[in-house]
C-alpha cells in the first residue's frame, strides 16, 4: 500500500444503479461498517439524480458523495450534460472523468476528458481521471505507449498546483465488469509506468504525491493484494460499490 506520501482513496463508481431511495439505504447500511476507518478516503460517485440523496444520508460520516461525468462548458446549449458549476452548487466535490464506458459509448476522446478535467479543476473539485489500455493493446504488447499518451493528453495544460487535485484511476479496460482483474503486478507495473510519464511532466517529486488507483473487477477478495502493492493508492470500484459488505472490507483492506 500506498506511502506517507500519498493519500489512499477507495471510490465506488455506481454507474447507471440506484434510485435515490435505494442510495439512501445504501449509505445508511455501509456508514456504520466504515465509520473510523480514517486510514483512506471514502467517495462514492454516483448518478446525478441520486445524489441529493445519497448526500442526505451520508451527512455527518466520513463518506463523501461524487457526480460520475461532468461537461467542460460552464452553461449553454448542451442538452443531457451538467456542469462543474452546477455539481459545485449542490456540494459535489469529487468528479470522475473519462471512465471507459464514457470513451467507448459515448465517444468521449483524450481532447474533451482533458476540457472537462480542466473544467473541473477550475472549479476546485477533485477528479479521478480514468486510464487504461483495451484487450488488444495489452495483447500487443503497447500498454505502456498507451497510459503514457493518455497521461499526456488527459492532463495537457494542466499545472503541477492543480494536479494536487486529480487523482488517476488506472483501468484496465479488459478487466472492467470482466470478473477478470490485473495481476497486483501487472496493476503495480503499469501504474509505476503512468507515475514515471508524470515524473516527466512534473518532476519526480510531484509524481510521488500523485495518487494513483486501480480499478478493474477489484473485489473483497483480491483488495489486499491489490492494495500491498507500493504504487497502488486505492481503489475505483464498480460491482463490489453497490454490497455495503462487499465495499466495506475493500476499506478494511486499505487500513
Ligand atoms: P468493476 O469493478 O465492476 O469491474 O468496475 C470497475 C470500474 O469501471 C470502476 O470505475
Amino acid at each position: 500500500m500506498n506511502t506517507a506520501k500519498r493519500r489512499t482513496v477507495i471510490a465506488g463508481n455506481w454507474k447507471m444503479n440506484f434510485t435515490p431511495a435505494e442510495a439512501t439505504s445504501f449509505i445508511n447500511a455501509v456508514k456504520p461498517l466504515v465509520a473510523g476507518k480514517d486510514n483512506c478516503d471514502i467517495v462514492f460517485c454516483a448518478p446525478y439524480v441520486t445524489i441529493a440523496a445519497a448526500q442526505a444520508a451520508a451527512e455527518g460520516s466520513n463518506i463523501h458523495i461524487g457526480a460520475e461525468n461532468v461537461h467542460f462548458a460552464e452553461k449553454g446549449a448542451y442538452t443531457g450534460e451538467v456542469s462543474a458549476k452546477m455539481l459545485r452548487a449542490v456540494g459535489v466535490d469529487y468528479v470522475i472523468v473519462g471512465h471507459s464506458e464514457r470513451r467507448q459509448y459515448f465517444a468521449e476522446t483524450d481532447y474533451t476528458v482533458n476540457l472537462r478535467t480542466k473544467a473541473a479543476l477550475a472549479e476546485g473539485m477533485k477528479v479521478i481521471l480514468c486510464l487504461g489500455e483495451v484487450k488488444e493493446q495489452r495483447l500487443a504488447g503497447i500498454t505502456n505507449e498507451v497510459v503514457a499518451m493518455q497521461t499526456k493528453l488527459d492532463l495537457a495544460d494542466i499545472t503541477a498546483a492543480e494536479l494536487k487535485n486529480v487523482i488517476i484511476a488506472y483501468e484496465p479496460v479488459w478487466a472492467i465488469g470482466t470478473g477478470l482483474t490485473a495481476t497486483p503486478d501487472q496493476a503495480e507495473e503499469t501504474i509505476a509506468v503512468i507515475r514515471a510519464t508524470l515524473a516527466e511532466i512534473y518532476g519526480e517529486a510531484t509524481a510521488e504525491t500523485v495518487t494513483i488507483q486501480y480499478g478493474g473487477s477489484m473485489n473483497e477478495k483480491n483488495a489486499a493484494e491489490l492494495l500491498a502493492k507500493p504504487d497502488v493508492d486505492g481503489g475505483l470500484i464498480g460491482g463490489a460499490s453497490l454490497v455495503p459488505e462487499k465495499f466495506a472490507a475493500i476499506v478494511d483492506a486499505a487500513q
